[in-house]
């Protein structure tokens, strides 16, 4: 078992909800997906890349998840690192009632993932009152326009007030752990750089430096750090990164993103 064998297999982060992804240490840009499950039925979010496919398939059977039982494939915006496993999961969950639910200006790049036999199984969370549910499970939708993409949204469950954030919240991790680790000097810190402690670990830098690599400007995401913050929230489960398990920790990083200066074009011209 390697330093991360204990990631080897899904972790239930919340109640019915796993974290079904794996740290890649060929890479600090690896992805987190997502599965919640409610008595029979289930639901994916933010699959995976392509290569990732065959290790989040058996994360899902080790959850006790048979393909056939997932109900909905969500895509909170249209990129590879999300999407590329999109066909390999719309044949492994054949089932007729399977959607793949995302915004409207994400479907027409989305069914370039998909085969045009199967066109149908895309699904508009627009039509649908940005809500689905789920053997009575609600899982709400809130946009989040250009942060980063177009029709970008987040995705809220009711039950664990769990905030799944895709790119938003996410981060470089040089240093990984599934669950964010800050200490008590972390939340009065000034200066993310240099740490106070000497500790050259810090997650913070990766976190911030994502944000203003992948985030088109200032604006876009400010304006999405502001519509999340209206939301209860206990956890926020980004595809990227570690996870915010602590309503200080949730305070704290939505503070500095939505101060963030330097943010995309906004660094450049
Ligand atoms: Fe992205
Ligand atoms: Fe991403």
């Amino acid at each position: 078992m390697d330093s991360y064998g204990k990631y080897d297999r899904p972790v239930e982060i919340a109640e019915g909800v796993f974290w079904v992804g794996f740290r890649d240490e060929n890479t600090t840009l690896f992805c987190n997906p997502y599965l919640i499950v409610e008595n029979d039925q289930a639901v994916l979010i933010d699959a995976g890349s392509r290569t990732d496919f065959a290790v989040v398939m058996m994360k899902i059977l080790q959850a006790g998840i048979d393909p056939g039982q997932i109900v909905a494939l969500i895509y909170q915006h249209y990129d590879p690192d999300l999407c590329g496993s999109m066909p390999n999961f719309i044949d492994m969950c054949d089932n007729t009632t399977l959607r793949v639910l995302s915004e409207n200006s994400n479907t027409y790049f989305l069914s370039y993932y998909i085969h045009r036999d199967k066109y149908q199984v895309l699904s508009s969370i627009n039509e649908h009152n940005f809500e689905f549910s789920f053997n009575n499970r609600s899982l709400r939708f809130i946009s989040t326009p250009y942060a980063h993409s177009q029709g970008s949204f987040v995705t809220y469950d009711e039950k664990t007030r769990t905030l799944f954030t895709s790119d938003l919240f996410g981060s470089f991790s040089s240093h990984w752990d599934l669950f964010l680790q800050l200490e008590e000097a972390c939340y009065t810190c000034n200066d993310y750089g240099n740490c106070p402690k000497g500790k050259t670990d810090c997650p913070l830098p990766g976190l911030i430096r994502f944000h203003q690599t992948v985030m088109p400007c200032e604006k876009a995401l400010r304006h999405a750090i502001r519509k999340i913050k209206e939301l209860d929230m206990d956890m926020i489960a980004p595809q990227h990164g570690s996870i915010l398990n602590k309503k200080r920790d949730i305070r704290l990083v939505a503070d500095t993103l939505e101060s963030l200066n330097g943010v995309g074009i906004d660094a450049i011209v």
